[in-house]
């Protein structure tokens, strides 16, 4: 099969973590006999520093090109980087937003797995973490504060900012369709989070989720406020197995949800519209302060290439073999620093970024 795949390194970590993910997706199509053409394109502060502007229009056509896009992080430190002196949308982050709404991918599936291996490195109480948890964050990803109209004006002599959040019943119901398609192939379960002892927006957000319910009697269904989430999530993330929810809680949630799994460092995502193409890249950012110093942990870009051949191109067995090569390099008891919870530990070894690449991709395997 011939894989087309438009890359975006971006920032900061991002080239780092992006190379080794390639290494791995190399030897997968070595092994399984696949060819990959790859086209790399500038997004975020990178593109603003050649282009001027995060996200050029031909990016914007590369992307739309290919099969699927694989992306590793943008942005940069907030407070000192010369981007963050631009108005909001010109930044970095306006980048992806713009790429996540041409591309309509509405879909935002953040799976979140404590490896057996790592629950040393989960901050949980040992008799949480003893539970292991296995959950999917399906978050509404073009909708909500994200992409309401926002203003700053001045209002009887002060600031007043405004940001709007709107969802249209056909959005909620097309996510919601996604959750429950995806609950089918886990455990038949759906929490869906919202905030409807408040916002109007949650409310139609229930109703939209209860009419979509109908069509799925073998999935169960479950509200939760998402301050609740918040405390769920860290006192029994077992209890979860399809969380649905809108655009700006999923994110915060998501973050949530990655540290408990041991380390931001381990977590994919599929951003994905009504056909098979999709947009994959870790949960985590782009790490300016440790950039470049080849100690980023690149499983998170690794995982998500691996969601890529199972979303895009439905090669499940080449996307098993990279899950399988991420267990068994756990289980050697190689760690990058951040799953090191910055101690050594003589039970385990301290490897690079592109160290942990190679790792990877050695035990890649067609069985
Ligand atoms: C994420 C990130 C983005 C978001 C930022 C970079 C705009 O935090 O993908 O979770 O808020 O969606
Ligand atoms: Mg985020």
């Amino acid at each position: 099969m011939k894989l087309r795949i438009t890359c975006i390194p971006g920032d900061g970590i991002g080239p780092e973590i992006v190379r080794e993910a390639k290494k791995v997706l190399d030897k997968v199509c070595d092994v399984f006999g696949h060819e990959i053409v790859y086209k790399d394109i500038l997004m975020g502060g990178c593109s603003i520093d050649v282009h001027g502007v995060p996200l050029t229009d031909e990016a914007i056509a590369d992307a739309k090109g290919a099969d699927a896009v694989l992306m590793g992080s943008i942005g940069g430190n907030t407070s000192t980087s010369p981007w963050y002196k631009l108005e909001p949308s010109l930044r970095p982050e306006a980048g992806l937003l713009k790429l996540r709404k041409s591309l309509n991918l509405f879909a935002n599936l953040r799976p979140a797995y404590l490896y057996p291996q790592l629950k040393d490195a989960c901050p949980l109480k040992e008799a949480t973490s003893a539970k292991g948890f296995d959950m999917l964050i399906m978050r509404e990803l073009t909708g909500g504060l994200y992409f309401g109209d926002r203003k700053t004006e001045e209002v009887d002599g002060e600031l007043v900012a405004t940001d709007t959040l709107v969802y249209r019943e056909s959005e909620i119901r097309r996510i919601a369709i996604k959750a429950f398609d995806v609950a089918r192939k886990r455990r038949c379960s759906v929490i869906s989070v919202d905030k409807a002892n408040v916002l109007d927006s949650s409310r139609l957000w229930r109703k939209v989720v209860e009419e979509v319910k109908k069509d799925y009697p073998d999935v169960t269904l479950e509200h939760m406020l998402v301050d609740n989430c918040a405390m769920q999530l860290v006192k029994d993330p077992s209890q979860f197995d399809v969380v649905l929810t809108e655009n700006m809680f999923g994110d915060i949630l998501s973050d949530e949800a990655s540290m408990i799994t041991g380390s931001i460092g381990m977590l994919p995502s599929a951003s994905l519209n009504d056909t098979s193409f999709g947009l994959y890249e870790p949960s985590h950012g782009s790490a300016p302060d440790i950039a470049g110093k080849d100690i980023a942990n690149p499983i998170a870009t690794v995982l998500s290439a691996a969601m890529m051949l199972r979303y895009t191109f439905n090669l499940d067995k080449e996307a098993d073999s990279i899950e399988n090569a991420v267990r068994a390099v756990l289980e050697e008891g190689y760690r990058t620093t951040d799953l090191l919870n910055g101690g050594e530990n003589p039970r385990f070894t301290l490897v690079s970024c592109s160290k942990m690449g190679d790792l990877l991709a050695e035990r890649i395997r067609n069985s």
